[in-house]
């Protein structure tokens, strides 16, 4: 039997990756992450810095800008930075997942070579609109529209987009409209969209209880002109293009709420060993135990399954084969173990943990989004239950 098939161990070249990603996070992210949480501002710096390593585009080859590596480097990274902050890792998430993949998987050589390679290197920043006001777990249900000009050389896009991640600074937005509503999913399409022309404009910033540095909002398109280059894949595939490519933005979502369970578990750790009462650390006390021990089982269960979810992509490349059930599963189990986790540090710290003065508040309020954004827990469920069953 070949048990060697089943090394879980990481490689060299995965744990450098983790080791300079952990110093940086710890060095330039951990130090400021309150701050930009309090202020709500975007952390341009730090992320021209990640894009400088080379993380905004993790996945991407370097012929494209980016650096080349695997899904396995591109969960380790994202682990590492959502725990020193959930919202920095937001805009690394969407970067590369979101906006890098979709166009590296369906773009056209001129669409890579125009908009991959500044997205890629984090020069420019990439955003992904799919979400309307009145659509989000119905996805398939938008408003908005392109319609074909009459000399067919350009779509006019009208409408309202919603959530979008980097909305208010994204260059480059991978935007999901209806071309022919009469078709449903098969009536939309996919589209690149410059964000400096005119017709375009972020509209209202989202107020929103955490990562509240990645900044989040609306677009308004007000009879954009796109010109039909910039058709990403084909017309009446854009819904299909949206599903793949949340299926690779749900195993960053799972690593991200890895990345908050594990801050939230390593300050409690570090509580239940130093503060005392009645007498002893309070980590002595048998229900605290339970909480720890639950904690870092969560933890643990969850890596296991982000990481098969990543073999499953990688194994996936090239083939155009699914990995859905996997990314579901990972992100489903990873955003309840970061709630839970996050939960149990707030309560273990006590009055301390209701306070700003401990990072476990800012924990608690950043991992609630990892259960609702790039599909809820509810949607997770479905989408596994359906393929399990084979049934709508
Ligand atoms: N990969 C490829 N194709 C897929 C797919 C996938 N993962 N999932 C579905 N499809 C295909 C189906 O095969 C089907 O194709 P055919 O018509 O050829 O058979 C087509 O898409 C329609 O599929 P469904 O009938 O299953 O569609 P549905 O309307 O029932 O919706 C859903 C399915 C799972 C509920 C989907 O709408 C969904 O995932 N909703 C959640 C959306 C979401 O995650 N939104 C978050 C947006 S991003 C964000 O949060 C903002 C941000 O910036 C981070």
């Amino acid at each position: 039997m070949d048990t060697q098939s089943l090394n879980l161990r990481l490689s060299e070249e995965h744990e450098a990756l983790r080791r300079s990603v952990r110093e940086f996070a710890k060095r330039k992210i951990t130090p400021v992450a309150a701050h930009f949480d309090e202020t709500g501002d975007f952390p341009m710096e730090i992320v021209k810095e990640m894009g400088k390593m080379g993380l905004m585009g993790i996945e991407i080859p370097e012929a494209y800008g980016g650096a080349g590596m695997d899904t396995v480097a591109y969960v380790l990274a994202m682990e590492e930075i959502a725990k020193a902050d959930a919202a920095t890792s937001t805009i690394l998430s969407v970067n590369n997942s979101l906006f890098c993949h979709a166009i590296y998987r369906f773009g056209t050589e001129t669409q890579k070579q125009k908009y991959l390679r500044d997205v890629a290197t984090g020069e420019k920043i990439g955003a992904y609109s799919l979400t309307e006001p009145m659509s989000g777990s119905d996805a398939g249900n938008m408003k908005s529209r392109a319609v074909l000009s009459s000399d067919g050389t350009h779509y006019v896009i009208n409408g309202r987009k919603s959530w979008v991640t980097s909305g208010p600074v994204a260059d480059y937005v991978v935007l999901f409209t209806m071309t022919a509503p009469e078709h449903g999913h098969s009536g939309i399409t996919a589209f690149l969209i410059e964000t400096d022309k005119p017709g375009f404009a972020p509209g209202k910033k989202e107020p929103k209880l955490g990562i509240r540095a990645s900044a989040t909002s609306e677009l308004i398109f007000d009879d954009y002109c796109c010109p039909v280059e910039n058709v990403l894949g084909e017309v009446g595939k854009g819904f299909k293009i949206a599903m793949t490519v949340l299926d690779a933005g749900r195993i960053g979502i799972a690593s991200q709420a890895l990345g908050i369970a594990e801050a939230a578990y390593e300050a409690s750790v570090e509580y239940c060993r130093t503060r005392e009462a009645f007498g002893a650390p309070i980590g002595t006390f048998q229900m605290l135990q339970a909480k720890i021990a639950d904690m870092k089982t969560r933890i643990e269960a969850s890596r296991l399954l982000i990481y098969n979810a990543a073999l499953a992509k990688e194994s996936a490349k090239g083939t155009g084969g699914r990995y859905t059930t996997e990314a579901s599963m990972a992100k489903l189990f990873a955003s309840e173990t970061a709630m839970f986790c996050a939960h149990q540090a707030v309560q273990i710290h006590g009055g301390m943990g209701y306070s700003k003065e401990m990072p476990v508040e800012r924990y608690f309020r950043d991992a609630k989004i990892t259960e609702i954004y790039e599909g809820t827990s509810e949607i997770q469920r479905l989408v596994i239950a359906r393929n399990e069953l084979g049934l709508r």
